[in-house]
């Protein structure tokens, strides 16, 4: 039987700084990780450079059925102190747009200054390691049975991550420990990922495949003006992974497509100008050409601006500025950055993470129902109510 004082399921984004925050107040910590390797999905993060943080970070973008429970922890370990420490660890770094920060290098330096934390204060992390059993005891101590022999804790905490790509290896234990300890969850779903089509939108839209299109997508009260990059499955880019958290199955999504201008005022400009253009001439200055041929009929392309009824032209805006297609559904786990829903955050105390009803267990990370927007603050999610959970345990 080995003794310690916090025992962390996953050795994730979350866990590691949990891990080294625990033992940096002298508690004797182990991370148990089934994987061979460390923080997986750190390692992918970011196309390989970690989008780390971000400059803007607030409540606002973050989902949760409870959306007051990240304000705590993102207030007391914000994106500022996450970035003394990537510069504590020399690590470069460069902003991007929408305040997303990225390493100069790669994803690796950030996961190699998770391990070198855990190292620093004496953390150990476990790898290649099945969980079996786990068991509370009746002092209210924890009791694992493993792959490499038995635990007890006093403080478990749980940051097995969410469900997305499980190749790297998602599971759902998170989830299952949280029921084995009448702890409920909001449903889980796919999110930052993918839309598909039904086949005849798919159809129409194939020959898009790779073109990308500045837009701004709305979908259950929110709206982003990002890119949108058809695929030959059917829609994805920042505009649609953003929106995906959002939409509901059976809804539409609306996207216009030209947010930077008003159709209306350009045609009837330039129906003054150039009376004998044809629509698809004045079209395929603002979209390219095999966007526009998708997406209206030849029918209207060919009739010349004098021609165009007011009817005509108020179809043309409503189909460019309020395009309507309702997904056939999402790409799934397979392909999704996140997961929505997970350990409900009204059952989880917003300060310590630990459960409100079972002292000495604590979730951390996105096994918690909170979702935040592609840019980098998923992660920052996971440093910081992993930083919060590692003052109290
Ligand atoms: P995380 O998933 O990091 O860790 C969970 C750990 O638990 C894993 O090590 C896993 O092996 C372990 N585990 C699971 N089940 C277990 C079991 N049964 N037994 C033992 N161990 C188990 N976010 C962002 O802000 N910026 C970005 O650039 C990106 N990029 C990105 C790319 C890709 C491809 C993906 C899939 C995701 C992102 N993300 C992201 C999201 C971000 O990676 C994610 O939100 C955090 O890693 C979540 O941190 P956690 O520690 O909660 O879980």
């Amino acid at each position: 039987m080995q003794e310690y004082d916090v025992i962390i399921i996953g050795a994730g984004a979350s866990g590691l700084m949990c891990a080294a925050q625990a033992a940096r107040r002298g508690r004797r910590v182990v991370v148990l990780d089934h994987g061979n390797q460390a923080a997986r999905k750190v390692r992918v993060s970011g196309g390989g450079r970690c989008n780390f943080t971000n400059a803007q970070l607030s409540s606002h973008h973050y989902l949760s059925h409870n959306p007051h429970f990240v304000k705590s922890a993102l207030s007391r370990y914000s994106q500022w102190d996450f970035l003394s420490l990537i510069d504590e660890h020399k690590i470069s770094w460069h902003e991007r747009e929408h305040g997303q920060y990225f390493c100069d290098g790669s994803a690796i330096q950030v996961v190699d200054m998770l391990m070198e934390e855990c190292r620093r204060f004496a953390a150990k992390v476990q790898l290649s390691t099945t969980i079996q059993t786990l068991k509370r005891n009746e002092d209210g101590s924890f009791w694992l049975q493993t792959s490499r022999g038995t635990y007890r804790c006093c403080s478990l905490v749980v940051a097995t991550g969410g469900l997305s790509i499980p190749i790297l290896g998602a599971t759902p234990l998170g989830y299952r420990i949280a029921e084995q300890f009448g702890i409920s969850i909001k449903p889980p779903a796919a999110g930052l990922v993918p839309l598909t089509l039904q086949p005849p939108d798919k159809q129409q839209l194939a020959p898009l495949s790779g073109i990308a299109v500045e837009a701004t997508v709305q979908a259950g009260g929110a709206s982003f003006r990002e890119n949108v990059l058809f695929t030959h499955r059917g829609l994805s880019g920042p505009a649609i992974l953003q929106i995906s958290n959002y939409w509901q199955p059976g809804k539409a999504i609306i996207i216009d497509w030209l947010p930077a201008i008003s159709l209306d005022a350009v045609i009837g400009e330039a129906k003054e100008q150039q009376p004998r253009q044809q629509v698809k001439t004045v079209l395929t200055h603002l979209l390219p050409n095999r966007v526009v041929t998708a997406l209206l009929p030849a029918e209207i392309l060919n009739v010349q601006l004098a021609q165009v009824s007011k009817k005509q032209s108020d179809w043309l805006v409503r189909q460019l500025h309020h395009w309507q297609v309702v997904p056939s559904g999402t790409e799934g786990y397979r392909t999704a950055e996140v997961t929505c829903g997970g350990v409900d955050c009204d059952e989880i105390s917003s300060k310590t993470m630990e459960s409100k009803t079972v002292p000495g267990l604590y979730f951390t990370g996105e096994v918690l129902d909170v979702t935040g927007w592609l840019g980098g603050y998923n992660l920052q999610w996971a440093w910081s109510s992993g930083w919060c959970t590692g003052q109290f345990v």
